[in-house]
């Protein structure tokens, strides 16, 4: 099934196509800060002749555990719901995430759709239908594909998200750069943000329709996620930060020269701040990334990983690295690293 993305003029407009949807009961999974901020707008009452289930969810990141999803789901069915029920996410990835795992588990699946409110979930985590809760042993360990049936951006959001989360966001358009020559082109004349999401969004999508369960060209999409997931869960800093240093780590120990020009280039024109690795000045950890990366569900062996790397804007590649390998450069390179800043 293909996801319908729209750009929505407003909020009004999205409660207007909850509206039209093909169903009697909607279950609403709403982000604890797009309530607060925008409870005023989003009306429930607005949403007319059907039965609607409200679950709020709690800030962030948090949700996307074991407990908050047996007791959302408990929720849902001590409510009444039938299997055309249909699930509407309203937060950024963490509640898209958790709540497209509700939609793709509870009944074995009902239909779906994500009203993405940070730029992370705009351009990315809204996108391709991947989801997934947290273990303790890594992040989305636990998780399926089930395909939204809509995606209704709508960039007035972007004016509550605090200035963290959105140059988290950036990140991850940084990465989308990398991997398209005209969202690169975009960036770098500075087009307006509604027309970079629009890119990296639909960029995402034509990759997703081509390759749903990334066994091919969907695996570019993790330029900088296998170390990014390890620096993420090591510092505890934003994905999208968390991904931007991960693409800096694998081009400095695996890709070339021009990768890191393009990224300081790009971090410029995308007003990024930040120089320094989370990792700079400090003992570089590569104990703790080599037992990261050995539980990423991105490895498909049990000594090596995909890494994604770029040979020039557009030109993206999966090289198969030996953890030997991995652990071997990063050892021989921790005292450059450890002094390396953009
Ligand atoms: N499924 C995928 O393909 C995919 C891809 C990339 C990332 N992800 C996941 O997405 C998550 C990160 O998403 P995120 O960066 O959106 O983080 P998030 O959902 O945790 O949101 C970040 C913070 O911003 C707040 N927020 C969101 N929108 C807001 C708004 N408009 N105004 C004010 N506050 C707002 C949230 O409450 C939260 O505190 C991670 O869990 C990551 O694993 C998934």
């Amino acid at each position: 099934m293909k996801t319908l993305i729209k750009n929505m003029s407003s909020l009004d407009s999205i409660m207007d196509e909850i509206n039209k949807l093909d169903t009697d009961t909607v279950l609403l999974v709403v982000d604890h800060q797009i309530w607060s901020h925008y409870s005023k707008e989003l009306v429930l009452e607005k949403i007319e002749n059907k039965k609607v289930i409200f679950w709020k969810s709690p800030d962030g990141e948090k949700v996307k555990n074991i407990n908050d999803f047996q007791n959302a789901v408990e929720f849902f069915l001590e409510k009444g719901i039938h299997r055309n029920a249909h699930l509407v996410a309203i937060g950024g990835g963490a509640v898209s995430d958790f709540a497209g795992f509700i939609a793709a588990t509870i009944l074995r699946g009902i239909h779906w759709s994500i009203v993405p409110t940070s730029l992370l979930s705009m351009v990315d985590a809204s996108i391709g239908g991947k989801v997934a809760i947290n273990s303790k042993s890594g992040k989305n360990l636990i998780g399926a594909y089930h395909m939204p049936t809509n995606v209704w951006i709508c960039s007035k959001f972007l004016e509550t998200l605090p200035p963290v989360e959105k140059d988290s966001g950036m990140g991850e358009v940084l990465k989308y750069c990398f991997l398209d020559f005209s969202i690169y082109d975009l960036a770098i004349k500075k087009a307006p943000l509604e027309d970079i999401i629009d890119a990296c969004a639909n960029f995402k999508q034509k990759l997703t329709n081509e390759d749903f369960k990334e066994t091919g060209i969907r695996k570019t999409l993790n330029l900088g996620h296998s170390f990014g997931h390890a620096l993420e869960f090591i510092y505890n800093i934003p994905h999208g930060e968390a991904v931007l240093w991960g693409m800096v780590l694998v081009f400095k120990i695996f890709g070339n020269e021009k990768n890191i020009n393009d990224i300081i280039a790009l971090k410029n024109a995308l007003n990024i701040p930040g120089k320094n690795p989370p990792w700079y000045n400090k003992e570089f950890p590569t104990e703790k990334i080599m037992t990261y990366l050995s539980k990423d569900k991105k490895i498909s062996a049990l000594s090596s990983i995909d890494l994604v790397l770029v040979q020039d804007i557009g030109n993206a590649q999966i090289e198969v690295k030996t953890f030997e390998e991995i652990q071997t450069v990063l050892e021989e390179s921790k005292d450059e690293l450890k002094k390396f800043t953009l």
